[in-house]
């Protein structure tokens, strides 16, 4: 399986900061935000590894995380031009997943959980996806699953009022057909190719598993979001 680290994005909630520096490399816990996916991949025994960066600064991803050596990883790069959405970026992995089963995970989220079980899982199955799930208290800002039972019934984008408080993290597996999958996208309203949309075409075909994550789930990309990962991270190490 191969791991693929989405770092696109302008980091426009992080003015002025990201007018230099980019958001995935902001200090959190004394490390850059960026070595916790780089790290989670890891966990999973992923270790190539492409990162699709935005063209504002590449120079610095390489100038940080070099080939990999340094964390024990090989990492590729490639850069997405315009920031059209999570499922785009994606789709420039194609040729770098060689027809192999992908762990895909954005680069500011930062987890507690350990995958290792839920990923064996998915490695065993002949096809489909799987997404992390996680519960919080303001889902409207996240795609969110809803149930009936302890069956996804759909998914829906940043729902203005949710019907469950499980958010889709930037954790996701699927097998290889993501690629022609994307292919068939539309932009949304916001004129993104939307990963929610993969999601549920695989929650459509029935083959959409999913992971609950129990312990924290950061996506920081905000500077509320920064200092309550470095807050996290501390208690949790202690
Ligand atoms: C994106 C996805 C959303 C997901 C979130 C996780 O949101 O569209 O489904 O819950 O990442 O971080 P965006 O960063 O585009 O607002």
């Amino acid at each position: 399986m191969k791991g693929i680290i989405l770092a696109g994005g302008r980091g426009t909630r992080l003015l002025p900061i990201t007018k230099v520096i980019s958001k995935h490399l902001l200090p959190v816990a004394g490390k850059p935000v960026i070595y916790y996916p780089i790290e989670t991949l890891k966990s999973i025994g992923v270790k190539d590894i492409l990162l699709i960066c935005g063209p504002e600064h590449t120079a610095q991803y390489v100038d940080v995380l070099g080939s990999g050596k340094e964390l024990g990883v090989n990492f590729s790069y490639t850069i997405q031009h315009e920031p059209i959405g999570i499922a785009h970026g994606l789709s420039l992995a194609r040729s770098f997943a060689e027809g192999q089963k992908v762990a895909f995970i954005l680069g500011d989220n930062i987890f507690g959980d350990n995958f290792k079980e839920a990923v064996t899982k998915f490695k065993n199955k002949e096809k489909g996806a799987m997404v992390i799930l996680k519960q919080v208290p303001d889902p409207e800002r996240f795609g969110v699953a809803e149930f009936s039972g302890s069956v996804i019934k759909t998914i829906i984008e940043k729902p203005k009022k949710p019907l469950s408080d499980w958010a889709v993290t930037g954790f996701y597996f699927y097998d290889n057909r993501v690629f022609d999958v994307i292919k068939t996208l539309k932009p949304s309203a916001r004129g993104e190719y939307e990963i929610t949309d993969v999601n549920n075409f695989y929650l459509k075909e029935g083959s959409l598993e999913y992971f609950k994550a129990k312990k924290y789930w950061v996506d920081a990309g905000t500077f509320d979001s920064l200092h309550l990962a470095n807050l996290l991270i501390r208690k949790n190490k202690k």
